[in-house]
C-alpha cells in the first residue's frame, strides 16, 4: 500500500480506525473500557455549548448520513422547529437490513457507548428529552449488549434526569423491530414503533417535521450518530482533514463476498475498492472481481472498470452508481450475474410491504422472469420485458425499496447482457454449480 495515494489521502491515513479503534480489546462493550478511550469526552464539550452552536458545529464538520442517503447530518438537525411546545425525539435507525450490508451490528455490538453517548449529545443539540433506538430484533446478542450499555449509561449519569449536572433530562428507549426490511424506511419504522403495521408514510411532511407521534423528529443512522462524540472531542477541522471536501470524514466499510479477508474497514471517505481490497489481502486466491455493489443489492452493481474510484458520494454517483451502506459485496467469475441477480430480486419480492401496485406487482413478475431464464427456459424478448418491468417500478414506486429493486436489473443487464444471452440460447446456466461457492 505504500506507494498508493489517492485523492490527497495519504497511505498512512488510509485505514484510521476510530470508532473500531479498540474492537479488539477484551470487553471492548463496556463502559470502563469506553472511558478508558476517551469515552464521553465529547458529551462533556457539548454540554458546554449553545444547543444552536452545537448543531452549526455539526453542520459545519460536514458530517452526511451514513444509513445510505448522506444527507447532511447537521442539517437535518437543524429542521427541527424550535421553540413550537411540542416533544421533540430522536430515532435512531438500527434496522440494518440491506443485502450485504453489516456496519451497524458489529459496531453496536463492540462499541455501543459510542451511539448512546451520540444519542446524548444530539438530543442536547435538538432539545429532546426522549430517544429511541430500533433495532433488528433478530440480533439478540446485541439486543441484550445494548439495554445492558444503556443500563451502565443510566447509573452512571449519562441518561436519566440531570445528566452530569447540565439540566438536561433524557430517557431512552430501546424497541426490537420483528424483521421486515421495510421497517428500516425511516417513515415505516415511525408506524411500527408507534404500534402499527411498517408501511411508508408519505413525505413529504418528513420526519423532522411530523414524525413520531406526528411531533418533529430526527432520524438518524446509527453510525452517523456514534461519529458524533469523535467530532466534537477532536475537532470538525480534524473530521474535514479526512476524506474530501463534499464527503469528509472517517466510515466504515462492509467488505463481503469473494475476498481473502471480509470485514469491516474504517477508512476515509474517498479511498478506492482497489485500495481496500490491496490492503486486506485481495480477492480470493487464483480469481478476479467480477462485479460488486458500493452500498449493497440496491446500488447499481460496478464492475473491474471501476476499482479506482473514489468510495465518495460525488465518485460513486459519477460511476453511475450510489455509495449507499459502503456494503461493498465482492463477487468473482465463478459467480453467475443471473442467479445472483434472482436471488436479490427474491428478497425484494419478499420484503416489498405491498402498498403500491409498481413495487408489488412488479418484483413478482421480475422473480418469473428471471427464475425462467435462470433455468434456460427463457427467450430473448424476456430481457425488454426485465428492463420494462424495471422502468415501470424505478421512480414510480412509493418508497425506495421500489428503485433498489429495478437497479440490479438495469445494471446487470448493462454490463452483462451477453450473459442472460447465453442463459437463453444455451437453455440453461453456463455455470458449473460445483465450481460456483457462491450459491453453493
Ligand atoms: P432520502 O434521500 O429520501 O432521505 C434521506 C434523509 O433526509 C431522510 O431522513 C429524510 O427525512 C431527510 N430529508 C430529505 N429531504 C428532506 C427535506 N426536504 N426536509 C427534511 N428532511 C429531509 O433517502 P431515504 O429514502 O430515507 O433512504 C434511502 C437510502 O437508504 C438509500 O440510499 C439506501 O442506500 C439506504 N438504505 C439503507 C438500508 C440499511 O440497511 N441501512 C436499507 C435500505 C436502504
Ligand atoms: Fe411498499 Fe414497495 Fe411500495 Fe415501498 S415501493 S411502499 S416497499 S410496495
Amino acid at each position: 500500500a505504500a506507494e498508493i495515494d489517492h485523492n490527497g489521502t495519504s497511505p498512512e491515513k488510509l485505514l484510521s480506525p476510530v470508532l473500531s479503534s479498540f474492537w479488539d480489546q477484551p470487553e471492548s462493550w463496556t463502559l470502563d473500557t469506553y472511558r478508558r478511550h476517551e469515552g464521553y469526552e465529547g458529551l462533556r464539550k457539548a454540554l458546554a455549548m449553545d444547543p444552536d452552536d452545537l448543531i452549526a458545529y455539526v453542520k459545519d464538520s460536514g458530517l452526511r448520513g451514513r444509513g445510505g442517503a448522506g444527507f447532511p447530518t447537521g442539517m437535518k438537525w437543524q429542521f427541527i422547529p424550535q421553540g413550537d411546545g411540542k416533544p421533540h425525539y430522536l430515532v435512531v435507525n438500527a434496522d440494518e437490513s440491506e443485502p450485504g450490508t453489516c456496519k451497524d451490528i458489529p459496531l453496536l455490538f463492540a462499541n455501543p457507548h459510542s451511539l448512546i453517548e451520540g444519542i446524548v449529545i444530539a438530543c442536547y443539540a435538538i432539545r429532546s428529552s426522549h430517544a429511541f433506538i430500533y433495532l433488528r430484533g433478530e440480533v439478540v446478542p446485541v439486543l441484550r449488549r445494548l439495554h445492558e450499555a444503556v443500563r451502565e449509561a443510566y447509573e452512571a449519569g449519562y441518561l436519566g434526569t440531570d445528566i452530569l449536572g447540565s439540566g438536561l433530562d433524557l430517557e431512552l428507549t430501546v424497541h426490537a423491530g420483528a424483521g421486515a426490511y421495510i421497517c428500516g424506511e425511516e417513515t415505516a419504522l415511525l408506524d411500527s414503533l408507534e404500534g402499527r403495521r411498517g408501511q411508508p408514510r408519505l413525505r413529504p411532511p418528513f420526519p423532522a417535521v411530523a414524525g413520531l407521534y406526528a411531533c418533529p423528529t430526527v432520524v438518524n443512522n446509527v453510525e452517523s450518530i456514534a461519529s458524533v462524540p469523535a467530532i466534537l472531542n477532536k475537532g470538525k477541522d480534524w473530521f474535514r482533514s479526512m476524506g474530501s471536501e463534499k464527503s469528509p470524514g472517517f466510515t466504515l466499510y462492509s467488505l463481503s463476498g469473494h475476498v481473502t479477508s471480509p470485514g469491516q474497514y474504517e477508512a476515509p471517505l474517498g479511498i478506492t475498492l482497489r485500495q481496500l481490497l490491496e490492503m486486506s489481502g485481495g480477492i480470493r486466491a487464483g480469481h478476479r472481481l467480477k462485479f460488486w455493489t458500493p452500498g449493497g443489492s440496491s446500488t447499481p452493481m460496478l464492475t473491474e472498470e471501476h476499482l479506482d474510484i473514489p468510495l465518495d458520494y460525488e465518485g460513486v454517483g459519477a460511476a453511475g452508481s450510489m455509495l449507499g451502506t459502503k456494503a461493498l459485496q465482492c463477487f468473482d467469475e465463478t459467480t453467475c450475474v443471473v442467479r445472483a441477480v434472482t436471488r436479490w430480486t427474491e428478497f425484494y419480492a419478499h420484503e416489498s410491504c405491498g402498498k403500491c401496485t409498481p413495487c408489488r406487482e412488479g418484483t413478482y413478475w421480475l422473480v418469473q422472469l428471471l427464475r425462467d431464464i435462470e433455468a434456460g427456459k427463457g427467450e430473448m424478448a424476456d430481457l425488454d420485458k426485465l428492463n420494462d418491468i424495471a422502468d415501470n417500478i424505478n421512480g414510480k414506486s412509493f418508497c425506495a425499496l421500489g428503485d433498489g429493486a429495478a437497479s440490479p436489473i438495469f445494471s446487470s443487464l448493462m454490463y452483462f447482457r451477453e450473459e442472460y444471452e447465453q442463459h437463453i440460447t444455451g437453455k440453461g446456466c453456463p455455470f458449473d454449480p460445483a465450481r460456483s461457492t457462491a450459491w453453493a
